[in-house]
């Protein structure tokens, strides 16, 4: 029988609870967690969004409550009324904030019964994620969720105390809007207004920010869901949160000065304190030594530059390598002699899979040098290797000969892949750094074109201008990352502020002026009455929660998270349509081909 709140109101929640409280009469209202039956007495923890705390019915003294209390399952729902008690002495409960006290209930209310769950309520579940995720309300319940929800919950007041106190100010950007190329595939909105008409979801609100610098907003800030239609993985989502900001007036260091400040605060709420400046490194540095834009720089395993040593090798791959103004790079790994075939094999596969053309190595063992390659290295070059990669016996040397963005990458992704698997990356801690001078662009063999680095709306640095005509590739971009532990978790850029120079950009990355005309032309317009000098940053808030409270995905520190196919596993959406809203949006629906 279920029964009405009739009145109650809660004296607090279960999980405040204290000793204080004792001899107190009280009213708490919660799930329930466990029953446990001793024959005699019940005990049941009653869970709320604070904690646990146990209530105890005693058949001796409240025979009907008690009856009640045996019929009551996991998850039912109920109120209860009761003196607050010291436990007996041995049966206190020290992993429990209220394991002190427990409630002899004399009157209980149960407002709801719960269906048999389809997974137990607990931090330590092994269910699948496809099960917590379709009924997420569920998962939801559990502390740990519960936690990192109101630890972002603080981040996002930190955050918007920090920035309001620093004179930025919070406008809302729309929506829907039209297409922003931050380099993603565009979700997109038939317009029932406008047949054949799309909008797109912002991928940043990148442009609207910009126009409110021309507003003369100075400093603006939001934290706004952003959409992209990408590759997902354990950091990627679809739809994500960023903490995105602009500022009038400003270079570089001011915006890396006030958005450190941001993080400090970002970072107190969860009791760590940091110490800023962080340090910094330019592209060129990060990717050379880590092989990466992102590098962790927690544990060593640094890439070594061997072209010097090797580029007259007999070994052709070496070579010609060289020849090809290519680079010759390696990795050191300490104890990697013992790395079985397989292992090299797997290593072998990363490699190629970020398109090197093989994988040369070395394992150093007592008995000398094994490696196919060995065979075709000198003496003087076998001691040059060992010198510069301070190599010693039970090493496994890796090898990457190719132009250096490849020789890199491949380096970089075994890097981190070793890294895992000899568990040398430190857990604990946080290590940042901001990674400066990005090149303006790159160039991609598939569209045959320069493409922005970071975005088409980033300025050149100052001292490259003259060689936007001669030599685009070695521009450096006014464009900074905040990397943490390896993980991106922000970036921005200084920005073109000039029609002219925006036109100039565009036109180099292939965008003719009809086509940026039609694009952009709002804002190549907007650029030309009195556009002050500005720049700013996006932090991906779901990154830096996930890093601060330790979680494997991103998908952990957001409510409803999409699953790696882009789906919500419990309303299920994406769905099918009606016909009729089809009609009303006039589209018509083509079936994939197979
Ligand atoms: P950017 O594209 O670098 O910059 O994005 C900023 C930060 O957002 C996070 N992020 C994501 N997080 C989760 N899922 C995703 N799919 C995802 N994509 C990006 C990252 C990233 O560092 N408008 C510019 C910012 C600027 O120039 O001011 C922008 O959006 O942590
Ligand atoms: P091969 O002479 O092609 O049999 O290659 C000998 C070894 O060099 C093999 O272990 C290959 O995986 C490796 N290798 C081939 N190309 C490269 C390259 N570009 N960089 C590093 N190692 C390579």
């Amino acid at each position: 029988m279920l029964e009405k709140m009739a009145g109650w109101r809660r004296s607090c929640y279960c999980g405040e609870v204290s000793a204080a409280d004792i001899n107190k009469e009280i009213r708490l209202m919660g799930w329930v967690q466990r029953r446990r039956d001793h024959g005699g007495l019940i005990f049941i923890d009653l869970r709320d969004r604070e904690g646990l705390v146990q209530l105890v019915f005693n058949p001796e003294k409240e025979g009907a409550v008690h009856a009640k209390a045996h019929d009551l399952r996991n998850e039912f729902v109920i109120a209860v009324k009761g003196a607050v008690q010291r436990r007996p002495e041995g049966t206190e409960n020290p992993n429990l904030k209220t394991g002190q006290v427990e409630i002899a209930v004399t009157e209980i209310l149960v407002l709801n019964d719960s269906a048999p769950l389809p997974f137990m309520i607990e931090d330590d579940t092994d269910v699948s994620e496809m099960t917590r995720l379709k009924y997420r309300y569920l998962d939801l319940r559990r502390a740990s969720l519960q936690g990192k929800l109101v630890l972002r919950h603080k981040v996002a007041m930190a955050t918007r105390n920090y920035l309001s106190g620093n004179g930025f100010i919070e406008v809302e950007t729309p929506v829907l809007t039209k297409s922003t190329p931050e380099g993603a595939r565009d979700y997109l909105v038939p317009s029932r207004l406008n047949p054949g008409s799309f909008y797109a979801l912002p991928q940043s609100p990148q442009l609207f920010k910009q126009i409110l610098m021309i507003s003369g907003f100075d400093r603006y800030f939001q934290i706004v869901k952003c959409f992209r239609d990408e590759d997902l993985r354990a950091d990627r989502q679809p739809e994500f949160t960023q903490i995105d900001a602009e500022m009038s007036f400003v270079d570089r260091e001011d915006v890396i000065n006030i958005m450190e400040g941001l993080i400090v605060s970002i970072f107190k709420e969860a009791g760590v304190e940091l110490k800023v400046p962080f340090p910094r490194m330019s592209y060129a540095e990060a990717t050379g030594r880590f092989g990466v834009d992102n590098p962790d720089v927690r544990y060593g395993l640094e890439l070594k530059d061997l072209t010097g040593i090797l580029s007259g090798s007999g070994f052709k791959v070496f070579s010609e390598a060289v020849a090809k103004k290519g680079v010759i790079k390696a990795l050191c790994v300490e104890g990697g002699a013992s790395f079985s075939r397989k292992d090299l094999d797997d290593l072998t596969e990363i490699a190629v899979s970020f398109g090197a053309k093989g994988l040369a190595w070395v394992k150093i063992t007592e008995e000398g040098w094994q490696s196919p390659i060995a065979k075709f290295l000198t003496g003087p070059e076998k001691d040059g290797i060992t010198a510069a990669l301070g190599a010693k016996t039970g090493d496994l040397l890796l090898f990457a000969a190719d132009k250096a963005g490849v020789a890199n990458t491949v380096l970089g992704r075994l890097r981190t892949n070793i890294g895992g698997r000899l568990g040398i990356i430190p857990k604990e801690g946080f290590n940042f750094v901001w990674v400066t001078e990005f090149p303006m662009f790159e160039y991609d063999p598939a569209e045959k074109r320069y493409v922005a680095v970071h975005h088409p709306f980033t300025a050149p640095m100052d001292e490259d201008m003259e060689k936007l005509g001669t030599d685009p590739l070695s521009v450096r971009a006014k464009a900074y990352d905040l990397v943490l532990n390896g993980s991106e978790i922000g970036g921005g850029s200084i920005r073109i502020h000039r029609s002219d120079v925006q036109a100039k950009i565009f036109e180099m990355l292939g965008i003719a002026r009809e086509e940026a005309e039609e694009r952009f032309g709002f804002l190549l317009e907007a650029l030309k009455y009195g556009t002050p000098p500005h720049g700013g940053i996006a932090f991906g808030l779901d990154r830096v929660m996930a890093i601060i409270t330790g979680s494997e995905s991103i998908r952990d520190c957001i409510a409803f998270p999409k699953t790696q196919k882009a789906t919500c596993a419990m309303s299920e959406a994406p769905s099918p349509v009606d016909q009729k809203q089809l009609d009303d949006i006039f589209i018509r629906v083509v079936k994939k081909a197979q």
